[in-house]
């Protein structure tokens, strides 16, 4: 189920791992110290990072004195994370069939990795898995559009534009961002002790405009666009650049993007 949304992710964050660390990363990495701080981090710590991406959380886990593992199933993003973090273990991997033992880590997270999966339940199902009884598992999730100004101004205008007949079938991306539903996935999973933290992101633009902005950094609303006739996609592109404007503060534009950390122990 879902293989051409599960194909599209695979191929489109591959396409692009490059210029990751321009775009997406500039937000997603301001969840990285929540993250950590939610999984108790110790020295020591055996650690994973599911959905690694260019391996940023692994690394400054590692940089922290654990030893880090982390798991895309990119190979090109594998390959970035690997050449940017030596002291790392990266390899090519699937979050919703874990190549590791039940009981091998200590503390494992999912960076804004299982909004892009198939199947959000089946991956936290997995880490609960591979950690050992005590073990610390924290995953970072957006903000809805009704709370996030970035999405909002995403979405709407491709809601207002685009036949979304040309999306893949695909789980609702902000399923999760219901802090209630995240709280009962994960107690269904066998956490105990599932604690919420808000993270305050914003999206600050190195450059260019927002519409450009969005389509780097994003795949799936990407994809939906680029599917869209010429006219189309000029419509949306007029609007989010004109919704982006008041967000211009003269070093770039500035957008809140919020997110949050969900966290909890095995057992
Ligand atoms: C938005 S990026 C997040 C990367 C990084 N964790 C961060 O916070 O910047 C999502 C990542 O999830 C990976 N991904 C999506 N589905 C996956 C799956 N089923 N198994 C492994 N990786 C997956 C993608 O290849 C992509 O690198």
């Amino acid at each position: 189920m879902y293989d051409g949304f599960r194909d599209t992710e695979r191929d489109g964050w591959g396409a692009r791992a490059g210029q990751y660390r321009n775009y997406t990363a500039r937000v997603t990495t301001q969840a990285i110290p929540a993250l950590l701080a939610a999984v108790q981090l110790r020295a020591g710590d055996a650690f994973l990072d599911v959905c690694a991406g260019p391996g940023y959380a692994a690394g400054a886990a590692q940089a922290l004195c654990a030893t880090a593992t982390g798991i895309d199933f990119s190979p090109e993003m594998v390959r970035i994370a690997a050449d940017s973090f030596p002291d790392c273990r990266f390899q090519q991997g699937d979050a919703l069939g874990l190549d590791f033992p039940d009981n091998s880590f200590d503390a494992a997270v999912c960076a804004f990795g299982l909004l892009h999966t198939t199947d959000p339940v089946r991956a936290i199902n997995e880490a609960y898995r591979v950690l050992r009884p005590g073990g610390r598992y924290g995953f970072s999730q957006w903000c809805a559009p009704a709370e996030s100004d970035f999405f909002r101004f995403l979405m709407a205008p491709i809601a207002r534009h685009a036949d979304m007949s040309v999306a893949d079938a695909a789980p609702d991306a902000f399923a999760l961002s219901d802090r209630h539903q995240a709280e009962q996935v994960m107690a269904a999973a066998g956490f105990s002790q599932v604690v919420i933290r808000e993270v305050p992101s914003v999206y600050h633009a190195a450059g260019g405009d927002m519409f450009d902005n969005i389509m780097a950094l994003t795949v799936r609303a990407a994809t939906i666009v680029q599917a869209q006739s010429d006219a189309v996609q000029q419509a949306i592109r007029d609007d989010v650049n004109a919704a982006a404007l008041p967000y211009e503060t003269g070093q770039g534009m500035i957008v809140p993007m919020p997110s949050f950390v969900v966290s909890g122990v095995k057992g």
